[in-house]
């Protein structure tokens, strides 16, 4: 046998011998799934790579049941009651490392924090920020105007021709995210178009997504071409961008900042502890967290309505009802408009995908199965909201906002009274 032959034979059989060994001693291996996925993660890695995991994972729970294997150590969970146990608030499921991988800067953020005793104070010190009081009171108006002129825009452009919705909700998401973080405005909404900080950023994301999956891509961080070093390359740039928010956050002479009133908490309350590297991180995650979510989601919604002729009358109907100086206080009282909200987050949410979280040491038990310690057990909104055996109305898949009025007891009623205990004191 000549030497080359005798390489390519032993790389196989090192190859069996460890898919052999893995599938017999796998921790998930007494629970239900497809046999390949007790040997190899490579047929949930295909799903992930090709945009089709959160469909992959949604069939597997059809064909097997609410607990299921995904790969080796990675579990799909579609039970309420373990999904409440998962996310809780003082859980003991951590983040898995999934989130450390995406990391791309170089100190962990909110999202990325695995361990609860630093990822507690961190959540502690930014919620203030982001209480619907202070919001409403120092942002308001912000929003409003922004909103407004995102509308007017679009009107415009329809009144041409096409409008593109999609382009106008990205813009008007990216220019409140960022005035939030900044504390002053980018103006992308006047300029039609996002500004170069906001464009590397997605692109850095997107980049950073897709090395998780793909580590070796971080090889092409060496590629000197601008649009590769702009999605696999760019933390400088944006870190040095970032410092805007210190400055401002800093000096507290520009307009409301929400890292402005972190930093003054954290120098007034004495708990916590924010340096200029984690306002910067944390500034481009309210970024990243605020733009992709809320464009997309408003894009759905204006999708949804206009398909429905009958249900854009009644909203319309509905909103004329407010006077020219509405305030946020008189939309929580229409109740169309919050339904139709509502049923595009279940429906369209732009968070479908699994949380991945770890079993804690002692494992658990999960609708009659048993999951070791060290598990990853992923949760996904997408299976949820379509669960037919957790909403009232048997047709999940329709878009249905009167799910969330049909009775005078309020939204709550969209939820079975099974789900409704399940879901009480969830913590995301
Ligand atoms: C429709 C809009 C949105 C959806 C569907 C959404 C969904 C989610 C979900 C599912 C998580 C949990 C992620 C995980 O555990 O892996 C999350 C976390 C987070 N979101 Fe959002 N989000 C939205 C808008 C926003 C906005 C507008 C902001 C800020 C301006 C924001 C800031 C955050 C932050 C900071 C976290 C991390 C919290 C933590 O780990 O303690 N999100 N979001």
């Amino acid at each position: 046998m000549s030497s080359q032959l005798l390489v390519v034979v032993l790389v196989i059989v090192i190859f069996v011998v460890k898919f052999a060994y893995t599938g017999l001693t796998c921790p998930t291996r007494h629970l239900p799934g497809p046999w390949y996925t007790r040997f190899t993660h490579y047929r949930l890695k295909r799903a992930v790579v090709t945009g089709q995991r959160i469909f992959y994972i949604d069939s597997l729970h059809k064909q097997y049941g609410p607990i299921v294997r995904l790969a080796p150590t990675e579990v799909g969970v579609a039970d309420l009651n373990a999904f409440k146990e998962i996310h809780k608030i003082g859980t003991k499921y951590m983040k898995s490392d999934w989130y450390l991988r995406l990391a791309n800067f170089p100190k962990p953020g909110v999202f990325t924090m695995l361990d609860p005793r630093e990822h507690g104070p961190r959540r502690k010190l930014l919620s203030r920020s982001f209480s619907r009081t202070y919001l409403v009171e120092n942002w308001e108006s912000v929003v409003r105007e922004k909103a407004l002129l995102a509308l007017t825009n679009i009107k415009a452009d329809a009144m041409k021709g096409t409008a593109d919705v999609y382009n106008w909700w990205m813009l008007l998401a990216s220019d409140v995210s960022a005035h939030l973080a900044f504390g002053e405005s980018f103006g992308m909404l006047e300029m039609g178009h996002a500004n170069q900080f906001i464009r590397v950023l997605k692109k850095l994301t997107m980049g950073a997504g897709i090395m998780v999956e793909m580590p070796f891509l971080r090889l092409l961080r060496f590629v000197p071409v601008t649009s590769v070093q702009e999605m696999f390359n760019a933390n400088d740039f944006i870190l040095k961008g970032a410092g805007r928010a210190v400055e401002m956050a800093r000096s507290r002479t520009g307009e409301a900042n929400i890292f402005a009133k972190v930093i003054e908490d954290c120098e007034k309350e004495g708990d916590g502890h924010i340096d200029d590297m984690d306002v910067r991180i944390e500034a481009m995650n309210v970024i990243i967290a605020g733009t992709d979510t809320t464009g997309v989601t408003l894009t759905y919604l204006t999708w949804a309505v206009l398909q429905r002729p009958d249900l854009q009358a009644a909203l319309e109907a509905e909103t004329a009802g407010l006077d020219d100086g509405f305030k946020e206080n008189d939309l929580i009282n229409l109740p169309l408009l919050n339904a139709v909200i509502e049923e595009t987050l279940r429906l369209y949410g732009a968070a479908p995908s699994s949380l991945p979280r770890v079993v804690p040491k002692g494992g658990t038990n999960f609708g009659g199965h048993y999951i070791p310690q060290g598990v990853t057990v992923d949760t996904q909104a997408y299976t949820f909201h379509r669960d037919p055996e957790i909403w009232i109305d048997p047709l999940t898949q329709v878009f249905n906002p009167q799910r969330w009025i049909a009775s005078d007891k309020g939204v709550a009623e969209a939820l079975s009274p099974a789900a409704k205990t399940a879901v009480s004191n969830i913590d995301l």
